[in-house]
């Protein structure tokens, strides 16, 4: 039986409207009403000042409060969130890296502290890389280990980049970056073998299709990346060839190809086909756009401002009361609210409320923002928490029922009740035991199967219930598909991809 085939049926893409594959059982009328709704609504507006690299999220910082008159000013642009994924060296962090230089943010002078860095570590190329690679671990061994936060404007759009790691070992955390965006860049190395390895069964750019897929990122950009390598050399063959045997997995895995993917060669490390188009003279057979025009064209769904307010907590810390950073995934805050932390019902005031370097006075859905709250201790709340409203809070539970797709259980191990595991949610993650398996899912009509099952293997489609041991805050699919999606992980290893179906 084939795996992907059922990840596809398991149409975790429904909250994709866009989505031609929607099922009528996914689409449930408010989710319609919402998306209409959101249509006439203005983009998320923004300040149009240029933002500095900033530090990782583990360098936490609060800057000085600036300007905050200017309010009425802010928010022209609309805000995303674009991760970037793909196999290990495949170059997200040297794209990430050239972004921010070609968009001014980084000067020659520290290029060159970078490169002669670089040569020193015996990583000559790896300069670009270094301006998102911050941390020694990760400049020594050229790899991405924690999530790179970055941000950069175009024309129309404020983004933050997300830069994943590639290697397997931190598929966890680009599991957290992934769920925090809008959009995802698959950055591909078109070099020699290179593609061949990330494609490989067990290659993280299968992984992380899937991944990113199941955690909401509903537009990718793929960008073959190295173009400018000598076994490729701006090659239209080797493009082509990259792009139809990603066109059919990326199907497979439940992406409207022709509606939400773009290809595109690019030289991350030269910065060809980046801000400006490539030159005919480099590449004669390239007549779509350059990353930068691919970026600003993005459409991506809005969220719902008016809705009740979500922001998954990410992380905390203390500097001057208690700072939480999270992403806005539905409502908008305003300073003074009275908001309840959950599951454990803490009510908070909203002290502050900061988007990249500029405190502001409200935020909406799709924001990455640091909030400042009184009535709660920093120690009394954790990573996976919920900022939610009063009314209408956010649901807290034990326990749970989910549809899952089972990717690749480890040693062909079956799935039973008592099988244990690591469920990932929205900011979650949590040990949990299935409970239960409540019935099958039919490959072939996509119904329920009569007979009662007690175990299923790689690549079944199951309804069961599912128990975490402290109570975790999570939504049915069907009403926020951004925190009822989830990924089941052993040892490593994704086993399984599901939607909350009944809390
Ligand atoms: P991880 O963070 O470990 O997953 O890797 P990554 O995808 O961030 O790759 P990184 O940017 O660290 O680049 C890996 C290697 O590929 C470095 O040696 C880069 O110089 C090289 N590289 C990246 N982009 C290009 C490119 O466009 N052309 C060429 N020739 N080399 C590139
Ligand atoms: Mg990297």
């Amino acid at each position: 039986m084939d795996i992907e085939e059922d990840i596809r049926s398991l149409q975790l893409d429904s909250a994709e409207e866009t989505n031609g594959s929607v099922t009528p059982e996914d689409v449930k009328p408010e989710e319609v009403d919402k998306s209409e709704h959101m249509d006439e609504d203005p983009k998320p507006e923004v300040q149009a000042e240029p933002i500095d690299v900033e530090p990782k999220a583990k360098e936490k910082e609060i800057p000085p409060t600036q300007d905050e008159d200017d309010e009425a000013e802010m928010m022209k642009k609309r805000h995303l969130n674009v991760v970037f994924i793909g196999h290990v060296d495949a170059g997200k962090s040297t794209t990430g890296g050239q972004i921010l230089f070609l968009s001014g943010q980084v000067d020659e002078r520290t290029i060159q502290k970078y490169e002669k860095e670089a040569k020193d570590k015996s990583r000559e190329s790896w300069y670009m890389a270094y301006i998102m690679d911050t941390n020694e671990e990760e400049r020594v061994k050229g790899k991405t280990v924690e999530v790179g936060r970055a941000h950069f404007e175009t024309e129309t759009t404020r983004f933050t980049i997300l830069d994943a790691p590639g290697h397997k070992s931190y598929v966890p955390n680009m599991i957290s970056g992934a769920s925090q965006a809008d959009i995802g860049v698959l950055v591909i190395s078109a070099r020699k073998g290179e593609f061949e390895t990330g494609y490989e069964r067990g290659g993280q750019t299968r992984e992380h299709v899937q991944l990113a897929k199941t955690l909401g990122v509903a537009k990718l950009l793929v960008v073959v990346n190295k173009m400018d390598e000598p076994t490729v050399e701006w090659s239209k063959e080797r493009y082509d060839e990259i792009e139809s045997k990603m066109t059919p997995f990326l199907k497979q895995s439940g992406y409207n190809v022709k509606k939400d993917v773009i290809f595109l060669p690019i030289s991350g490390l030269v910065g060809t086909n980046m801000k400006t188009r490539v030159d005919k003279k480099i590449c004669p057979w390239w007549n779509g756009p350059c990353l930068f025009e691919a970026l600003d064209a993005v459409e991506v769904p809005e969220r719902d401002p008016k809705g009740p307010f979500r922001m998954p907590i990410i992380d905390k810390f203390k500097d001057m009361g208690t700072v939480v950073m999270g992403k806005v995934e539905s409502g908008t805050v305003r300073e003074g609210d009275s908001l309840l932390v959950m599951p454990n019902k803490a009510q908070v005031k909203v002290v502050a409320i900061y988007i990249d370097e500029d405190k502001v006075k409200r935020a909406g859905p799709g924001e990455n923002l640091r909030i400042r709250l009184s009535g709660v201790e920093e120690d009394d709340i954790s990573s996976g928490f919920v900022l939610s409203s009063v009314a209408n809070s956010i649901p807290a539970v034990t326990e749970f029922v989910a549809q899952l797709a089972i990717l690749e259980l480890l040693d062909n191990a079956i799935f039973t009740a008592g099988y244990k595991a690591v469920l990932h949610i929205h900011s979650v993650v949590e040990e949990c035991e299935i409970i239960e398996l409540l019935h099958q899912i039919d490959p072939k009509t996509r119904k329920p199967m009569k007979k009662k099952v007690l175990f299923v293997k790689n690549g079944a489609n199951v309804v069961c219930r599912i128990q975490v041991n402290s109570m975790i805050c999570i939504e049915k699919f069907s009403d926020f598909p951004q925190l009822g999606r989830f990924t089941l992980r052993s040892e490593g290893k994704t086993v399984a991809v599901g939607k909350v179906t009944a809390l």
